[in-house]
């Protein structure tokens, strides 16, 4: 199952700020890129359930989501290759927050980062611990734990500060496992995926680019605006003709973050040279308009046109959905949430979850013909075949019916005995939930 022809990434992007070069060199380009190769299933969403936690303007966050949607699929993310979605278009996903929430331990919320930084803080200023924190802050890591476990995610590209939140998904994962999965993994446990090669990009004044140090350069501002931004960077006094050092220039660092090793060296060498600072800058803007230029009418008409991203975050929560929508009944159904007739509702409690799952079984009769039927739980036959003349032909039928659930049932009724219940609502959930199950695998 966790074979590398099938390892799937996901990664989430609070929509409360407008995305700046250090996003796009940190997250969304390499993101694009890896969204490209072979094998990989890449799930990416706007996390704006997230955003509420620290954005309380409405207007804000519906422009950030805008904003962030627009700025990958300008940088080349495609939507027909990947799961882009909006986090609030899931329903699955807060509700399976609050099954995590019941499964996770407060201590373990407690040690938090984020959550421990707000109560040194108050602690410090001499206010109370909490003050300021609201529950939504506590429980991010368990929102998160969901994005992840929602869409059994085995990679979650993040940055260093986010590892410790994607510890917390394994820890969620495996106690739910323990408590529901009957020996059986029904959460995938994930694992952050850190990439050392990604540049850290320095912002205006030589820190960390990032918001909060309000020293960003906007990725897809007007082009005026980009190169007003650059020479805005941070250098030293040395004067035209003066030999420059690369180590320890922001200026060279962001050049470095476009250029490829020959460029990189030209650059350099021009530091030794004694390039002037105003000409350095207006080549670090040449080099970056060179790769962001040509994204930039694309950003300005998805801004222009939001019914169009709009229309492409509605195809990505139909595609999200098609996978959380079958899971999240298979987890109802473990934790108990199910009809009073189900399987398990025995007073002996515990049953395995993968015991109530249906399955297709095939096999040969006495008539030398081959046979597939599938049953539910119980033994009860949801559907039977009539007898084909080679193995390899019910095969090829149970392998339809897995990949394209009860779509398929149409193209196959020829092969099929007449259904006493035809169209009945447990044999579409039963295709539904195998064909979900052979999409996550
Ligand atoms: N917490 C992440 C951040 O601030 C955003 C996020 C929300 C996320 N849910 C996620 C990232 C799930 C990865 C997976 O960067």
């Amino acid at each position: 199952m966790n074979s590398p022809a099938s390892r799937r990434v996901l990664t989430g992007i609070t929509t409360s700020g407008t995305p700046h070069l250090g996003n796009y060199v940190g997250s969304i380009r390499a993101s694009v890129r890896a969204s490209r190769q072979p094998g990989v299933q890449s799930f990416y969403f706007l996390a704006d359930y997230h955003a509420l936690i620290k954005c309380q303007e409405p207007a804000r966050v519906q422009r950030s989501t805008l904003e962030i949607a627009a700025s990958w699929l300008a940088a080349g993310l495609d939507p027909e290759q990947v799961t882009f979605y909006r986090q609030s278009d899931i329903p699955e996903i807060p509700e399976l927050t609050w099954l995590l929430t019941c499964v996770t331990g407060k201590g373990l919320l407690n040690r938090a980062h984020a959550y421990k930084a707000m109560l040194d803080k108050n602690q410090a200023a001499g206010q109370d611990a909490d003050a300021d924190v609201t529950a939504g802050l506590f429980m991010y890591p368990v929102l998160m734990g969901a994005d992840i476990l929602m869409f059994s995610a085995h990679q979650v590209p993040v940055g260093r500060d986010q590892i410790q939140h994607i510890e917390m998904a394994r820890d969620m994962a495996a106690s739910f496992n323990h408590l529901y999965g009957a020996g059986q993994e029904l959460l995938t446990p994930p694992a952050a995926l850190i990439d050392d090669n990604v540049a850290l990009l320095p912002g205006l004044d030589g820190r960390k680019m990032s918001k909060s140090y309000d020293n960003t350069i906007a990725l897809f501002g007007p082009r005026e605006q980009m190169r007003k931004q650059i020479m805005s960077i941070v250098t030293d006094s040395r004067a035209p003709g003066e030999p420059k050092d690369t180590e320890g220039s922001a200026l060279y660092a962001i050049y470095r973050a476009f250029a490829d090793d020959a460029e990189a060296a030209a650059f350099a060498q021009a530091f030794r040279g004694g390039i002037g600072w105003a000409d350095a800058k207006q080549q670090l803007f040449e080099r970056i308009e060179r790769e962001i230029g040509p994204m930039r009418a694309r950003y300005e008409h998805l801004m222009a046109h939001p019914e169009e991203v709009e229309a492409v975050l509605q195809a990505g929560a139909r595609k999200a959905r098609a996978l959380a929508t079958p899971f999240m009944h298979t987890l109802r159904h473990a934790v108990g949430l199910r009809a009073l007739t189900a399987q398990g509702a025995s007073a002996a409690g515990k049953t395995s979850a993968r015991a109530t799952l249906p399955a297709f079984k095939q096999y040969r009769e006495a008539d030398g013909r081959f046979y597939f039927k599938l049953t539910d739980a119980s033994g009860t036959v949801l559907l039977q075949s009539r007898g084909f003349d080679a193995p390899r032909e019910a095969g090829q039928a149970v392998k339809r019916l897995q990949a394209e659930g009860a779509r398929a049932l149409a193209a196959l009724t020829a092969h099929l005995q007449p259904q006493p219940d035809p169209g009945a609502p447990a044999l579409q959930r039963a295709l539904e939930s195998l064909r979900a199950e052979e999409a996550r695998n």
